[in-house]
């Protein structure tokens, strides 16, 4: 065991030998015991090869391959659109509305939206704070009219100058975070009919009583014009 020790501290102080100190000038190339595949011949990423009539060593795609599974030719799954190119307004076919799909919708929106919208959709999050142009609300008529489809084509391509999440977050997913914007909405603007009744009753929450209808004051009644001119014609005297 104390042998081994030994061994180990004198490896390391003929290693640090042959290093040098921090700061010694040298022109000899550095030690590179552990050589890998590191001198093989081969190109580098943006490396120029006289070999291709483009001179680039990287090689573009072959036009029309595709990934595997990278197939996206379902509209409503994959473009959240109906036949007809609207916004599709339900969960793609194989995808059902429940607690779990909106619990898992609001996991990965606050993890992935809620930085910038923040955790209602207001759009007031943390980067917000920290000096970002906020994004438009959720709670607004223009986005309330946004179908689920919608709300997932922007979490799947962005929209302006905000970026899309396809990248990160699976297609699935971003269904899932479509649904649950759509219940933040619902959240912050619904009617007590739309509850369901034991939810109202626990809460105690009761609708306003109606206020007594308030009609403007009659705006005052125009001159005719005639009696106008007449009267500046006529300055009244007394
Ligand atoms: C880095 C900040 C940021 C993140 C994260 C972010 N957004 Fe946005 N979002 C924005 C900004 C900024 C805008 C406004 C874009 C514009 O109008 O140029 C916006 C706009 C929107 C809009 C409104 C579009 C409209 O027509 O006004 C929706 C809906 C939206 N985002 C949904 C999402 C969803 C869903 C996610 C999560 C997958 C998300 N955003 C993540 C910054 C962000």
């Amino acid at each position: 065991m104390l042998a081994s020790l030994r061994a180990v501290l004198a490896l390391g102080g003929v290693a640090a030998l042959a290093a040098g100190c921090q700061g010694t000038v040298s022109r000899d190339a550095p030690l590179h015991p552990v050589q890998n595949m590191d001198f093989q011949a081969k190109f580098e990423a943006q490396e120029a090869n006289a070999f291709f009539p483009d001179g680039r060593g990287m090689r573009p795609r072959v036009a029309g391959t595709i990934p595997r599974g990278g197939l996206k030719d379902d509209l409503h799954r994959d473009w959240g659109q109906s036949a007809d190119g609207t916004w599709a307004t339900t969960l793609p076919p194989g995808m059902e509305l429940s607690a779990e799909l909106l619990a898992r919708g609001r996991d990965r929106f606050d993890i992935y939206c809620a930085p910038c919208h923040d955790a209602t959709g207001s759009g007031k999050g943390i980067v917000v704070e920290r000096g970002m142009t906020p994004p438009p609300t959720f709670h607004q008529d223009r986005l309330r009219k946004f179908s689920v489809g919608q709300f997932y084509d922007i979490a799947t391509h962005g929209v302006r100058s905000m970026r899309g999440y396809a990248a990160q977050v699976p297609t699935e997913d971003r269904w899932a975070i479509a649904a649950y914007a759509r219940a933040l909405q619902l959240s912050q603007y619904a009617r007590l009919e739309e509850l369901p009744p034991d939810v109202a009753a626990k809460n105690g929450w009761k609708a306003p009583e109606k206020a007594p209808v308030v009609l403007p004051p009659e705006p005052p009644a125009k001159a005719p014009a005639a009696a106008k001119t007449a009267s500046t014609a006529a300055p009244q005297g007394k």
